[in-house]
């Protein structure tokens, strides 16, 4: 009664901020993102007859806050669709900081879902992963599918699950992570998502997502950079704009941020393939195209402020280990 799964942590171009039901994790608007290959979280499921209680370690810390409660829902779901009621330990591992705005929950949730679901005997089909990853953090459906990942606006359970619109080696993009922190974000997504409906701005922005998604869409299956470039930061701004108008207001960004959103402006002005998206934190996620990732990673690398560049290609789905 036990198994492992790996899943990558994904970058999104068009962002999720917003929910219709906070519990089931129904967002307000459709997203669209890309897996990251090279980072991971690796999760080890064990349903245990001797244990009187769920179990959760995260990096090797024991955790027993709100982490241990979306498991534990996950768990709840899993022992339901099996017809168990054992209770199970779970430990995860991750190779990059959690809680720094690369989405950490995503590809944990993604990996959690698999191995909690197959160590219960149970052989579910994408969708129905992609929907009970949802259910413990909203992006972690995106982390089930392949490559390049659509998660459809739709306001039911049954529907809101994502899917793989171009496989992984449809598009050389990169991503080169600047990190300007590694510390835990001080405000989580879950309050903010909660909070959105508090911006002004948040109507104008979720009104306008079918047509970003569209152009997001096209731009990926036509490998078009500068109108992917154009949507992916014209999507980071507006959610931005939400999050620093929302009551109370949430600023993510450092000075070493806006120096790198600026420097990426200035890079492309001059032509190079190179655009910025930075979700739920101080990080800077640079997209540019593989014939010039080397020199961008460099150039960012030498950006006062920059901790470390981590450089990450189109991911594939969430596996079984040894698979
Ligand atoms: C800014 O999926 O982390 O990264 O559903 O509450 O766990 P919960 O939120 P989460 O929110 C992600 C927010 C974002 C944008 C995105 O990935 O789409």
């Amino acid at each position: 009664m036990q198994a492992t799964a790996i899943a990558h942590p994904n970058i999104a171009f068009i962002k999720y901020w917003g929910d219709v039901d906070p519990d089931l994790h129904i967002p307000a608007n459709g997203s669209i993102s890309m897996n990251l290959r090279e980072l991971y979280s690796r999760t080890n499921v064990s349903f245990d007859p001797s244990l009187h209680h769920d179990q959760f370690s995260l990096d090797g810390r024991h955790i027993d806050d709100d982490g241990l409660q979306r498991v534990n829902s996950i768990l709840g779901r899993v022992r339901k669709m099996a017809g168990i009621n054992t209770f199970a330990s779970v430990e995860s591992h991750n190779n990059f900081p959690t809680g720094a705005g690369i989405a950490s929950s995503a590809s944990g949730f993604a990996a959690l879902s698999l191995a909690a679901s197959k160590a219960a005997g149970l052989d579910l089909d994408e969708k129905a992963l992609s929907r009970l990853a949802r259910t413990g953090s909203g992006s972690a459906c995106r982390s089930i599918p392949a490559g390049f990942v659509e998660w459809q606006a739709a306001g039911n359970d049954v529907d809101s699950y994502a899917f793989s619109i171009a496989p992984p080696e449809h598009w050389d993009l990169v991503d080169c992570i600047a990190l300007v922190s590694q510390d835990e974000k001080p405000i989580s997504s879950s309050v903010g998502h909660s909070l959105a409906k508090t911006s002004l701005l948040q109507p104008a922005r979720v009104a306008d997502a079918p047509r970003r998604l569209d152009i997001c869409r096209e731009a990926i299956l036509h490998r078009d950079f500068n109108a992917l470039a154009d949507v992916v930061e014209l999507d980071s701004n507006l959610m931005h704009a939400v999050m620093i108008t929302s009551t109370p207001p949430m600023l993510y960004w450092q000075p070493a941020t806006v120096t790198i959103m600026q420097a990426v402006e200035s890079w492309r002005k001059v032509g190079l393939m190179v655009c910025y998206t930075v979700d739920a934190g101080p990080n800077v996620h640079v997209l540019c195209s593989r014939e010039v990732s080397v020199e961008v990673a460099d150039r960012l690398q030498k950006l006062s402020g920059v901790q470390k560049v981590l450089v990450a290609h189109p991911g594939g789905p969430v596996n079984l280990e040894n698979e």
